[in-house]
């Protein structure tokens, strides 16, 4: 068994209390059988999407090529959309680096996000249109780059078509529509058809690629935010499906859609009681699996659930009120990151102003109920570290080179404060013959969007030639 496990005990002064909340987390815990047969499947599954076969992870072909080399020059706009806000970026690369950025965020409101999907592009376009115009680029032509967070089965660097929504979003009539040609259609009403829009990929893309220009020998990129994906650099030569001709091409980035894993029932082994009822009450159940044990979006829900099972089990804040519980999805995983916070503190201000703010008063809980607060949020926070972890290795001792880069971004990787710790000591552990570092690409999704777009356009250029 796992350090972590043999040092985060729950300690309480109720011994039988004790016992029964130990028995109901035991669940919980990745044992090392159980650690293994994740690996395992992750590999089956990794491989039978690079050849053709049925698998639960999707492993889309990016069609990039090509990483930063430092020459790329100009101007580009970005666009952001995939998380909490949606962003519109212009950029300016000098020599392969960001000599001017200016950024824009706009609210999506929550009608937009589960609406039909023209008013949501709609709204994207008239987002577009006041950046352009606040920015006097009007009648500039602009190349722009999109990161759009979510499955999408690529035919090429600019043509892909939603396979299903992820997260937070839920516009159904979006399904397998071309989203470039949704987001064009839109800018079109606004008389735009300055706008080339030359790169669609998502978030994971963008921070290999920042990455990439940050430390040349970055080959995977992680986003551990309100979702959880990674990408990397795959040979061209495993790599079956290409939809369009390929030239000589001796690698291409995969996006994996990670987050999708164990959706054909292959993860049920570590799937708990809380799990299942998170699923259940989720926006997109029975979908995205392995996002759902790990990432932003559902941390802090998961969290939420396993003390409201305590709760009603009478182990947990019995001398509260029942409405101050917190109801669902108001847990958040910013709280979970602050409860860690105060655990390696060695401390509990941070959880009882918490609990002040849900309308609880000092004499409404104890001691155990804080220790119990602290112990669910670490064990599940390092359950979703440990297969974050268990994943990246494999894919480490998957690739050819033994040196490699990870390239990382997200609210859980930036704000937890023991994730970077975990995931280092667990890949450590897993790939023992690798050498590896983990960075941090900040706003790989935007800066990642204007490389990717700087690289298109050199590709397009050498076409041209
Ligand atoms: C979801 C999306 C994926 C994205 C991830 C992180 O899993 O499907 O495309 O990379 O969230 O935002």
């Amino acid at each position: 068994i796992d350090k972590f496990y043999k040092n985060n005990v729950l300690c309480i002064s109720d011994k039988e209390k004790q016992r029964l909340v130990d028995n109901m987390m035991q669940q919980l815990i990745l044992t090392k059988e159980k650690t293994e047969k994740v690996a395992e499947t992750f590999m089956n599954e990794l491989n039978s999407a690079l050849a053709e076969e049925a698998s639960s992870l999707q492993m889309e072909n990016t069609y990039i090529p090509e990483l930063p080399n430092g020459t790329e020059e100009g101007r580009f706009l970005a666009l952001d959309l995939g998380g909490t806000n949606f962003r519109a970026i212009l950029l300016h690369f000098h020599k392969g680096n960001v000599i001017h950025e200016q950024v824009k965020r706009y609210v999506i409101a929550d009608e937009l996000r589960i609406g039909s999907g023209e008013k949501l592009f709609d709204y994207l376009a008239e987002c577009l249109v006041d950046f352009v115009a606040e920015n006097n680029l009007e009648d500039v032509p602009l190349p722009l780059g999109f990161t759009f967070s979510f499955p999408m089965r690529q035919h090429s660097l600019n043509s892909s078509s939603l396979v299903c929504w992820t997260k937070t979003f839920n516009c159904p009539d979006v399904v397998n529509k071309d989203i470039v040609k949704l987001l064009e259609h839109s800018l079109a009403k606004y008389g735009h058809n300055h706008i080339e829009v030359l790169v669609i990929m998502n978030d994971t893309t963008g921070t290999l690629i920042e990455g990439a220009r940050m430390d040349s020998r970055t080959r995977i990129g992680i986003v551990l935010g309100t979702g959880s994906n990674a990408c990397y650099v795959e040979r061209a030569d495993r790599v079956h499906h290409w939809e369009q001709e390929r030239h000589n091409e001796e690698q291409v980035i995969i996006d994996m859609e990670w987050g999708a894993l164990g959706d054909n029932g292959s993860l049920d082994f570590i799937k708990t009681e809380f799990d299942r009822d998170l699923d259940l009450r989720s926006l997109l159940a029975t979908s995205f699996t392995f996002e759902k044990y790990m990432s932003g979006n559902y941390l802090g829900e998961l969290v939420r659930i396993v003390l409201e099972k305590l709760w009603m089990n009478k182990l947990f804040l019995k001398k509260a009120p029942p409405e101050f519980f917190p109801p669902e999805r108001t847990f958040t995983s910013d709280l979970i990151s602050r409860i860690e916070q105060d655990t390696v503190d060695g401390k509990q201000n941070r959880i009882k102003q918490i609990l002040k703010d849900l309308g609880y008063q000092d004499d409404h809980y104890d001691a155990d109920d804080l220790a119990i607060i602290q112990f669910a949020s670490s064990l599940i926070s390092y359950r979703a570290a440990k297969l974050v972890a268990i994943c990246t290795a494999a894919l480490l001792n998957h690739m050819d080179e033994n040196d490699i880069t990870i390239a990382i971004d997200g609210s859980l990787y930036k704000f937890h404060p023991r994730m970077k710790s975990w995931l280092e000591d667990i890949i450590e552990e897993r790939a023992p013959g690798k050498t590896f570092r983990l960075i941090l690409a900040m706003d790989g999704s935007g800066k990642g969007a204007g490389l990717a777009t700087a690289i298109a356009s050199r590709l397009k250029a050498l076409k041209v030639k």
